[in-house]
């Protein structure tokens, strides 16, 4: 795991995200004093969490630190105010991560610093150690910084790299909200039961516990998604009637390739 050779990780932000990859760093043998939290208000339990395991804490960005990782978990919008303060933790060996959607590397350099700096996607599974995040590195990242980012990623699951930064926009379309189509799928197939005659409380249970279920048997199966769907299709029955019309010209795939497009846009849009 990422040590503090080169100086503290530096956690900006300790909400929803940047509690959960605390949470995993601390499991996966960061020792607390390495890690230095600046969060003005962070919530009771990440407070109980930095006060537990012997975390530095500091309401705003100390002097005097200069930081082996600056790892950036605040709200994209609040971003012009955060970074600024914290130009003096930035030295020659200090690596830089951001999480914040939308906000490009050449954002963070011209508000802080021009350095080894990463650009990572996570997604709301994080919170159970379940995410995927893709990520894209500078120039200036080095092999031995890049490795540990990818330490200190993994805690919340995989972590893929991307080619360009540009690939970050369509991995935020893709994974970085790809939870919701998911918990949509849940609403559609329990609506659907239920015009099919089941009592609603029942249809979302069956939808929602069917939708977990395949995810875990995706998760832990070696096979295709391809080959898991078609180990439950028999030929001429239920799911190859239902598949006929998901798969047809005008089913999910064209709808998905909407969706996927737009929020890509969107992402586009937002990085300005
Ligand atoms: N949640 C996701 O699924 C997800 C996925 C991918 C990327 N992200 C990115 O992760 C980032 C954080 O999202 P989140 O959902 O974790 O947000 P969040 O729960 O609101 O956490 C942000 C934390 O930063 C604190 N904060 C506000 N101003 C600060 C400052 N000046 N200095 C230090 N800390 C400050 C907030 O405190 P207050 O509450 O007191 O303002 C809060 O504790 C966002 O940029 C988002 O784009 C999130």
């Amino acid at each position: 795991m990422a040590n503090a050779a080169s100086g503290p990780i530096v956690l900006v932000g300790a909400g929803n995200m940047g509690g959960a990859m605390l949470s995993g760093w601390l499991k996966s043998g960061v020792r607390g004093a390495d890690v230095l939290v600046v969060d003005p208000g962070p919530p009771p339990a990440m407070a109980k969490l930095i006060a537990d395991n012997g975390v530095t804490y500091a309401a705003q960005a100390p002097s005097g630190v200069q930081a082996g990782v600056i790892f950036l978990a605040v709200k994209p919008q609040v971003m012009d105010a955060v970074l600024p303060p914290l130009k003096p933790l930035v030295g020659a060996d200090t690596v830089i991560v951001s999480v914040a959607a939308g906000k490009t590397l050449a954002f963070i350099e011209t508000h802080l610093a021009a350095a080894a700096t990463v650009r990572a996607m996570p997604n709301t599974p994080a919170m159970i150690g379940r995410g995927v995040t893709g990520a894209f590195a500078n120039a200036r990242v080095s092999e031995a910084q890049r490795s540990q980012v990818h330490d200190l990623l993994k805690v919340s699951g995989p972590v893929e790299w991307v080619r360009t930064e540009a690939e970050i926009d369509a991995v935020t379309a893709v994974s970085g909200s790809g939870p919701a189509y998911v918990f949509y799928l849940v609403e559609c197939m329990a609506e659907a039961g239920r015009k099919a005659g089941l009592e609603a409380d029942l249809a979302m249970r069956l939808a929602r516990e069917t939708v977990a279920g395949a995810g875990e048997l995706l998760h832990q199966s070696p096979d295709e998604a391809a080959r898991l769907r078609q180990n439950v299709t028999s030929p001429g029955g239920t799911t190859a009637a239902a598949l006929s019309v998901l798969m047809a010209d005008d089913g999910m795939q064209p709808l998905f390739d909407k969706a996927i497009a737009a929020a890509r846009k969107r992402a586009e849009e937002l990085a300005g």
